[in-house]
């Protein structure tokens, strides 16, 4: 084995803003979990930044030998050994009251908890958690976290897992991609960049310009907006890669999370001389609009309103 350091390195995919994933090298650890797929490549950091890119992948296991890449989910176990291949992202920290973890196994915890929900992401949540998986991969799960065999399916317990936001300005709501805390603020008088708006969206609430992945929460954000202000436009966690406003490919959301639902209200390609926005808007017909062809748009008279939005914090019990 070619395990050289066996110290963890981090590694923090970072773009030149808020949101960041972070993945920490197992030095001298096997990681048991499912490959969601699988490319060739030397490229480390490319291996790294396809799993950033996709909410599913928790780690990834680099065969720097074959020359392959391999995405990994459903992590069931660390254990020590002579590997050096394996990478996991770094998850929140999920504290299970009655257990005392290692901090290799504290890191397992928080992937099987990633969603923070009661049940493992991928789980069905019914009485218990269960799975179906073979009798092989479910004994396969670290023990600590309790999975059985019953024989057709592999039977975990359900936690008990309450959701709370970080002060009351903030409003707790539960979509299927986990729960969230949001607060509607107005702009006031504030003119600048997205920066400075995701900034004030913080120093308000503590929480940052809201990234949106589903139109049940795009219709949420939609009616927190005070309908007794006239073209209340909603500034979101949106900003343009390169500075071209044609279509969702030109766009990531500034908390980094995968653009994987787009709402645009620009359909056609503008023609030259359009006025991009500095920052993009939910529009009152609930549209996200990122330009006008009228040179003379006020912008401020239509962005009242912004969007913050954090995690909720779950607490085990
Ligand atoms: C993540 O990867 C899997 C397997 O390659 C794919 O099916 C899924 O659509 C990806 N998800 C996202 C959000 O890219
Ligand atoms: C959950 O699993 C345990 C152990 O397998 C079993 O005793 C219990 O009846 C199950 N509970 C429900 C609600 O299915
Ligand atoms: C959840 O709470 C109930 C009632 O307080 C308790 O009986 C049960 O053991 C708890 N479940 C877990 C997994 O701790
Ligand atoms: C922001 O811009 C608007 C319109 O250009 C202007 O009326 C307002 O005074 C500016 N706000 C500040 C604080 O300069
Ligand atoms: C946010 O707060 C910091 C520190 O108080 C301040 O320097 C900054 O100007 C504020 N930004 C906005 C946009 O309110
Ligand atoms: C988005 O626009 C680019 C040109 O800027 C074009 O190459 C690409 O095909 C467009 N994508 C979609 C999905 O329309």
């Amino acid at each position: 084995m070619k395990c050289r350091i066996f110290l963890a390195i981090l590694f923090i995919l970072t773009a030149p803003c808020y949101g960041k994933v972070t993945i920490l090298h197992l030095n001298g650890v096997f990681l048991a979990a499912d490959s969601l797929s699988m490319y060739y490549t030397t490229d480390n950091i490319d291996c790294l930044k396809q799993c950033g890119k996709n909410s599913s992948c928790i780690g990834v296991q680099m065969m720097t030998d074959m020359g392959m890449c391999s995405l990994l989910t459903m992590v069931r176990d660390v254990r020590n050994a002579m590997e050096c291949d394996y990478y996991i992202k770094k998850e929140r920290t999920v504290n299970i009251p009655g257990r005392s973890l290692t901090p290799l196994q504290q890191i397992l915890q928080n992937s099987v908890y990633a969603t923070q929900e009661a049940c493992p992401e991928g789980w069905t949540d019914g009485g218990n958690c269960t799975s179906v998986v073979s009798q092989s991969a479910c004994e396969n799960y670290a023990t600590f976290l309790g999975a059985t065999y019953d024989g057709t399916k592999c039977v975990m317990p359900r936690m008990n897992v309450t959701y709370s936001c970080p002060n009351t300005k903030l409003t707790l709501k539960r979509f299927s991609n986990g729960y969230f805390c949001y607060a509607m603020i107005l702009r006031g008088q504030l003119n600048g960049t997205i920066a400075t708006m995701n900034d004030f969206c913080y120093n308000e609430t503590g929480c940052y310009l809201a990234s949106i992945h589903s139109e049940a929460e795009n219709e949420f954000i939609a009616s927190m907006r005070d309908s007794s202000l006239s073209d209340n436009g909603v500034i979101i966690g949106l900003e343009s890669i390169n500075g071209q406003v044609e279509n969702a490919t030109d766009f990531q959301w500034l908390d980094r999370t995968v653009l994987d639902y787009a709402n645009f209200d620009d359909t056609s390609v503008p023609t030259k001389g359009v006025y991009a926005f500095p920052y993009p808007v939910m529009s009152t017909s609930n549209k996200w609009q990122t330009y006008t062809d009228q040179a003379s748009f006020d912008l401020s008279t239509f962005a009242k309103s912004m969007i913050c939005r954090c995690d909720a914090s779950a607490t085990y019990s």
